[in-house]
């Protein structure tokens, strides 16, 4: 219950926040900052269909929140000249949705699907054979008039999109040929992003101004982006639409914004692990009950982050806090945890 009305809450703050990220998308690879594996092997697909005058093979993205997923599937569109038809997986509820989204498609067309995981498992499955066979068999009328009927489908491009790919299905994820896991972004191409957000919200920054930024934002380009948004209200107001260094400081201390980039969430883990466990090792369940949250969510969204960082160690009796850890919180490291805190 509680997950749901959290799910509700972040889908809510998704839409406020969606036209913002539509404004400062990039939209084709040349504006897209980082991730060059995942770029370069995009651009190569791209270039080798179009070559042949195929369509785009079936493509998956994985990865934390803001991290650029959306953002490549329209960049694919652009690049294949196709459109891009966009559902999420919640939405598709029954196998006639998801034919009447497939029917509807000019051959070489994507469909993006957002939170795939979030797609029902029987829905799922007729998306096995279109992706496949391009075909799709669903069942029309019931009792003895029930008879299976064949729709052929064009061929269309499937793009996938999640930030739980451990709840995607080995049938599903095999039909993916370019399966690609988007990272955290280093602090300066959040600067360079950030950057090029400013020239098109029209304010000016230094460089310092964009890495002050770009340390804060947990990895994330979208969090950059929405920092960058609020710095700009407060450099309008008082600093003359020009963002320094000093500038972005000072209006982000306002904003009590934690200088590491660490949001709430991130804390309240270090700290169950540091104060409620003595450091750790604890495991991740524990560490799920203890913050509320779902032990997937902590590992795939929360987790990567911290061990980027260098705040957490996964080992195999569970997660230890490391020495850095134990100094972000300002605490001494429990005298069983001298040798082990790591770092
Ligand atoms: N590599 C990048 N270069 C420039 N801007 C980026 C990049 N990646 C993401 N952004 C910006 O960050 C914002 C969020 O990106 P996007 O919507 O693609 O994230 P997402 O991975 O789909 O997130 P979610 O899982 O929440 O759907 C967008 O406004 C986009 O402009
Ligand atoms: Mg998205």
């Amino acid at each position: 219950m509680a997950s749901i009305q959290r799910e509700r809450a972040s889908d809510e703050l998704n839409r406020r926040n969606s036209a913002f990220d539509n404004r400062l998308r990039p939209s084709d690879f040349e504006g897209f900052v980082g991730q060059e594996k995942v770029r370069d092997r995009l651009m190569l697909a791209v270039e080798a269909a179009k070559a042949r005058g195929e369509s785009l093979d079936h493509v998956l993205f994985s990865g934390p929140p803001g991290l650029g997923k959306t953002t490549l599937s329209y960049i694919l569109g652009e690049a294949m000249g196709v459109s891009v038809k966009t559902t999420s997986g919640p939405v598709i509820t029954k196998p006639g949705d998801l034919a009447g989204l497939l029917t509807s498609l000019e051959p070489g067309d994507i469909v993006f699907i957002d939170e795939i995981h979030r797609m029902a498992k029987t829905v799922e499955e007729y998306l096995y054979s279109a992706m496949e066979d391009y075909a799709i068999d669903i069942m029309i009328d019931q009792g003895p008039n029930a008879r299976s009927v064949r729709l052929e489908l064009p061929r269309f491009t499937l793009v996938g999109a999640t930030t739980r790919i451990g709840l995607i299905a080995a049938p599903l994820r095999a039909r993916f040929g370019l399966v690609n896991r988007l990272d955290y972004y280093v602090p300066e191409q959040l600067a360079e992003i950030v950057r090029r957000s400013a020239a098109k919200l029209g304010v000016d920054i230094d460089d310092d101004g964009a890495l002050e930024i770009a340390r804060r934002a947990r990895g994330t380009p979208r969090i950059a982006n929405n920092l960058l948004r609020r710095v700009r209200d407060y450099a309008q107001v008082r600093a003359g639409n020009f963002i320094t260094g000093p500038v972005a400081t000072e209006s982000l201390g306002l904003l009590e914004i934690d200088p590491n980039g660490l949001d709430d969430m991130d804390r309240r883990i270090l700290e169950t692990i540091c104060v409620k466990f003595g450091g750790g090792p604890v495991g991740l369940s524990t560490i799920a009950v203890s913050v509320g949250e779902e032990a997937d969510t902590v590992e795939e969204a929360y987790e990567p982050f911290l061990i980027m960082q260098g705040y957490l160690e996964r080992t195999p009796k569970g997660r230890v806090a490391t020495a850095q850890a134990w100094r972000l919180l300002g605490l001494k490291p429990a005298a069983s945890q001298q040798e082990l805190a790591l770092g």
